[in-house]
């Protein structure tokens, strides 16, 4: 199988954009990745009742939105009619649930990469995979560099790379399984994301030793980027780069 690669990446990638400083998932966050100088961010992309791509953590639009209830749901018209700033600072009231389509715009306009994270809601992996590779292929700017498409959900995966097969694709863990090795081969990924709270050198180096790269989620501590970056892992996702820089 053809296993597309990134090409080398930063040291720290914006988590949901740069979640500490601004709200979650939204443009405002991916804004703020680029003023704070890195070149990569990470965000969760979930699809609509409408079929339409949406950037957003939860299946619920409690915690990062003014609204209730279920985001596949909802249509996108419904959903845009929702605050996704407010709860988060004052300063953001306004800020709307982004669609992965006004993203990759923003993207081309501050030069920034991205790693897409198909955030599938409960029962929708394969429609939501289906749908990322979907606008990939159709839409995704030809300026841009390739993203990286990653999922704990191994039905996206599969689902983005029929549809989509160029694009480079990382496989989302907590702790690294035991099958790991079978798991990336089978769905043709690059990469590792896995949970830093479990990691250990041990497996680290075992990922590296087989060819894989190992990224590492999510790091806002010194101690833990330093130790990460040690074992070989190329990226840290951190809500507060400015806090790993300059070390
Ligand atoms: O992609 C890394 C990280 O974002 C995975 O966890 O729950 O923050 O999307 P989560
Ligand atoms: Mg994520």
């Amino acid at each position: 199988m053809n296993v597309p690669e990134p090409p080398p990446l930063p040291n720290i990638i914006g988590h949901r954009g740069v979640a500490g400083h601004a709200p979650e998932n939204t443009l405002a966050s991916i804004r703020e990745t680029a003023t704070m100088g890195l070149a990569w961010v990470e965000f969760d992309v979930m699809m609509t009742k409408d079929g339409e791509l949406v950037l957003i953590h939860d299946e619920t639009l409690d915690r990062t939105t003014d609204g209730r209830g279920r985001v596949p749901k909802m249509p996108l018209a419904a959903l845009k009619q929702l605050d996704a700033g407010a709860w988060f600072d004052t300063r953001f009231k306004g800020e709307r649930i982004p669609t992965l389509a006004e993203t990759a715009d923003l993207l081309v306009e501050l030069g920034l990469s991205a790693n897409i994270e198909i955030k599938p809601a409960r029962g929708y992996a394969r429609e939501t995979g289906q749908a990322v590779g979907a606008f990939l292929r159709d839409e995704w700017p030809p300026g841009l560099i390739a993203p990286i498409i990653s999922s704990f959900w191994t039905e996206a995966l599969g689902a983005v790379s029929e549809v989509a097969p160029g694009f480079p694709r990382g496989l989302l863990v907590g702790r690294i399984p035991s099958n790991w090795t079978e798991e990336l081969e089978r769905l043709g990924c690059a990469l590792l994301h896995c949970s830093q709270r479990h990691l250990r050198r041990s497996q680290a180096e075992a990922v590296l030793a087989s060819g894989y790269r190992l990224l590492s989620y999510t790091v806002n501590d010194v101690a833990k980027a330093r130790a990460s970056w040690d074992w070989g892992v190329e990226a840290v996702f951190s809500d507060y780069p400015d806090r790993l820089r300059n070390i």
